[in-house]
């Protein structure tokens, strides 16, 4: 029926592993677009992973899909009607136009694609996932030439891309993936130095053994996508001064909200709340030792900063002072007076 639609709603939130139950199709009469408006008929779809957390009600990022609400998500598609002098019947378009065959949208809410390359291409190695891969690389992984990279859904575009990137910067680069199969394209389509199956692996220190073979080196690059074993196997593993672009946590999707292990939680907040974790040693800033003492001491000569000592008279108190000192029973900088 050319005057008809179709889209899928979300039906209830899934306890676990979404399943059809969850999902509605409804059928419906085409919209008229409204000043300002574009009526697309959709191409192509997007599914994306992190669709799954938008059907939780929680405080994320980005709000949950409610209930009977169409289920998010981006697509490609023609321009068949329009209200908004920018676009043209015939044109071609990519837009947040949820899981339905048509979707009436602002015109600012669409980008015009060009017709040089398959139009999926907008929702894919050329699009959010492309650019994710792209974007947290440069930003928190900082490729350098001789490091090692390891990221796993190694054969998805997020994680496609990021291997492709950090070996054209001249890094050996590891690919964890499902199944042989995937681990052969790793290498072959993708050009990982290595490709490693976890779903061959029912324990995270026999995952560990096969990936500390394929990063003889320690891995500098974690480009987390995945989480959860893969998580747990690389930890070990990972050299001084190592980054983790925290990204994607898949493993960890249908894990119910209440789940005693907090882990999941802590690295989805990392993730959610861009949270900048550091490790720090005071001896990698010693060359701003002057710096600091030049900003500080007069404050701390004038009284501007206060300080606290407990002093301890004798060397002989020195080891009870100190087993204190690991119990909380000093108060104030520690200083023995001889
Ligand atoms: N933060 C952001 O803005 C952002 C944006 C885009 C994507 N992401 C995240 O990036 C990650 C990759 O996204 P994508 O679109 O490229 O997905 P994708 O690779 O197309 O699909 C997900 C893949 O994850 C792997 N996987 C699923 N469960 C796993 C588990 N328990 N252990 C290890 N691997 C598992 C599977 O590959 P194998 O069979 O190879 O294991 C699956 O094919 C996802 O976590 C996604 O949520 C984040």
């Amino acid at each position: 029926m050319k005057n008809r639609m179709t889209r899928i709603a979300l039906a209830r939130r899934p306890q676990g592993a979404p399943v059809a139950e969850d999902f509605a199709f409804d059928h419906m009469d085409l919209p008229d677009p409204a000043p300002g408006e574009v009526l697309v008929e959709v191409s192509h779809l997007s599914l994306d992973p992190y669709m799954r957390g938008r059907m939780n009600d929680v405080k994320s990022y980005a709000p949950s899909v409610g209930i009977g609400e169409t289920m998010t998500g981006e697509g490609v598609g023609r321009v068949v009607a329009t209200n908004d002098p920018r676009f043209s019947v015939g044109d071609l378009v990519v837009g947040v136009t949820g899981w339905a065959t048509h979707a009436c949208l602002s015109g600012s809410a669409l980008r015009k694609l060009d017709d040089s390359l398959p139009p999926s291409t907008a929702l894919g190695v050329l699009g959010m996932p492309g650019f994710t891969a792209w974007a947290s690389l440069n930003a928190y992984g900082r490729p350098k030439a001789g490091q090692t990279l390891v990221v796993a859904a190694a054969t998805g575009p997020v994680g496609s891309m990021v291997g492709q990137l950090a070996k054209a910067a001249g890094m050996r680069t590891v690919a964890i993936a499902g199944g042989a199969e995937k681990c052969r394209i790793a290498t072959e389509t993708f050009g990982f130095d290595a490709a490693i199956d976890h779903r061959a692996f029912d324990t995270a220190s026999a995952l560990h053994t096969a990936i500390a073979e394929a990063a003889p080196d320690g891995i500098d690059i974690y480009f987390e996508n995945v989480a959860g074993m893969v998580l747990e196997a690389v930890i070990p593993l990972l050299n001084t001064f190592a980054r983790i672009p925290v990204i994607g946590t898949i493993a960890w999707y249908n894990e119910l909200e209440d789940s005693a292990d907090r882990l999941p939680m802590l690295w989805r907040s990392v993730l959610v709340k861009r949270l900048s974790i550091n490790g720090f040693i005071v001896y990698d800033h010693w060359d701003k030792f002057d710096t600091f003492l030049a900003e500080v001491g007069p404050k701390v000569a004038a009284g501007e900063i206060a300080y606290l000592e407990d002093v301890v008279q004798g060397i002989d108190k020195m080891p009870a002072a100190f087993a204190a000192l690991l119990e909380g029973g000093n108060t104030g900088k520690l200083v023995v007076e001889l």
